[in-house]
């Protein structure tokens, strides 16, 4: 079993990589393989709805979206971590994010997700509310902790203080690894997620 973790911060081992670290350690101990992928330092665009993504299953852009493709195709889980920018996800966490589920959404559906943050201060609960609604739309287990995903701090010293939110972090971790546990003995015992039908879809002047 294997969780993809995504960094969406412009710094590889900030306070969002300390938060994912945390969960990730906890997977480990569990017994469970993860990544941490990091989006880079370099602007990610949002999309262009070109639509060409329907053909080819993956982005006409840069190649980090495709390589977490690539790696969504085999992971089992995800957590889906950026630090707050002005209130909500970072832009290149944003724009890699739409690009992410339209390209490469299929390879989502029924997977355990988690989601998480790091701000100094304020709009974490703004940048989660923004972050929970792509696990939502793929019909993805949403895992929690005893409060809402968010670190504090401005630095990783300053985040490994935040006693509170790196436990959150590690219960995290630990109860996605028991949801994974649960879904792989499911498996072995005939029980996988349900076949669910199209949806009608309506725009709403149909
Ligand atoms: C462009 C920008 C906007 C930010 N906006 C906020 C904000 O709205 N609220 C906040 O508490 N911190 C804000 N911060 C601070 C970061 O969210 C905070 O330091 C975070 O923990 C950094 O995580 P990282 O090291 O993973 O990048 C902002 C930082 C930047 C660069």
């Amino acid at each position: 079993m294997k969780v993809l973790l995504i960094n969406g911060s412009p710094h590889e081992k900030g306070c969002t990589y300390t938060a994912l670290s945390a969960i990730a350690g906890e997977l480990n101990t569990a017994g469970v393989e993860t990544e941490i992928f990091w989006l880079g330092a370099k602007p990610l665009g949002g999309c262009v709805a070109c639509y060409a993504c329907r053909k080819t299953g993956g982005c006409v852009f840069d190649e980090v979206v495709n390589q977490a493709i690539e790696k969504a195709k085999t992971a089992d889980g995800f957590v889906f971590g950026s630090p707050v920018h002005y209130a909500g996800a970072s832009g290149n966490m944003t724009g890699f994010m739409d690009r992410l589920c339209i390209a490469g959404g299929q390879h989502l559906y029924y997977k355990p997700a988690a989601i998480c943050c790091s701000a100094r201060r304020g709009g974490t609960t703004a940048t989660l509310d923004q972050l929970v609604k792509y696990p939502q739309y793929f019909q993805m287990p949403l895992i929690s902790g005893n409060y809402w995903a968010m670190v504090h701090g401005s630095n990783p010293a300053e985040v490994l203080r935040d006693e509170e939110g790196m436990e959150v972090m590690r219960q995290i971790g630990r109860n996605m690894a028991w949801v994974l546990q649960c879904i792989e003995l499911g498996k072995a015992n005939g029980i996988d997620h349900p076949n669910n039908p199209p949806k009608p879809v309506t725009n709403f002047i149909r």
